[in-house]
């Protein structure tokens, strides 16, 4: 498939929100937020405008990667700075085809030149890992409360960057939203039915694995 990747602009934002709201929607749960985040993000002052792409496929986004500031502290109370993406989707039609993937390695590849040490994530190992993802766990980052999620993953840019040290990951703010804005918000879009599905069950139950 013959895509393009291009950077994001204003004129893309409705689009964008759409395309994201059609790739989560009843996925991990019945509808989904993450067009909300999408909206908000762009306000947030942890917000990556720099990062944000678009794929595009006869002349329609079928695909968006959206990336945030993040940190971690290490026991002597250093800071480093690292990255965060999220929401990243691609419309069902055109799911794995390697619009995803485009995405991310395009991305990555800038994260790299501008010497960014680590992109830090949290999503299932089966999407992440065939770009270089690894537990966190394996280099010794662990949450706040000094867990170590399933869903928790690391791409190392700068090469031995946490070693000698264990840390803790802080991502941005902007990830906890109100369930109840995110739920209005969805108002303005056309409507479409909420449903179980199974993948809401992996979801649950990924989110209560820890390693
Ligand atoms: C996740 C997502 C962004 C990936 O984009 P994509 O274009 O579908 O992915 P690609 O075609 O580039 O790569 C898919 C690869 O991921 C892996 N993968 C994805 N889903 C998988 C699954 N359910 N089981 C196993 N492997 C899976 C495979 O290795 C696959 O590689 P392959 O096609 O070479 O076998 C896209 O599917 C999507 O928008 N999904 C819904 C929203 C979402 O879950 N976003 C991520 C939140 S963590």
């Amino acid at each position: 498939m013959d895509i393009l990747i291009r950077p994001e602009t204003e004129n893309d934002y409705y689009e964008n929100e759409v395309v994201t709201r059609e790739a989560f929607w009843n996925l991990y749960v019945p509808g989904c937020n993450e067009h909300y985040l999408v909206h908000i993000l762009r306000d947030h002052p942890d917000y990556l405008p720099e990062f944000s792409f678009v794929a595009e496929y006869q002349n329609k986004i079928i695909g968006n990667i959206f990336y945030t500031r993040s940190h971690v502290i290490n026991e002597q109370n250093e800071k480093l700075d690292t990255l965060t993406f999220g929401p990243v989707s691609v419309l069902p039609e055109y799911q794995r085809k390697g619009v995803g993937s485009a995405l991310i390695q395009h991305t990555v590849a800038i994260a790299k030149q501008k010497n960014h040490p680590a992109i830090i994530i949290y999503g299932s190992p089966c999407n992440y890992c065939k770009h270089g993802f690894k537990s966190s766990k394996d280099y010794l980052i662990s949450t706040e409360s000094g867990r170590y999620p399933h869903s928790m993953l690391v791409l190392e840019l700068t090469k031995g960057v946490f070693q000698q040290h264990t840390w803790k990951y802080y991502d941005s703010h902007v990830y906890n939203f109100s369930d109840l804005k995110a739920e209005k918000f969805d108002e303005q879009f056309p409507p479409k039915v909420k449903e179980y599905r199974y993948t809401q069950e992996e979801f649950s139950i990924a989110i209560r694995a820890f390693l």
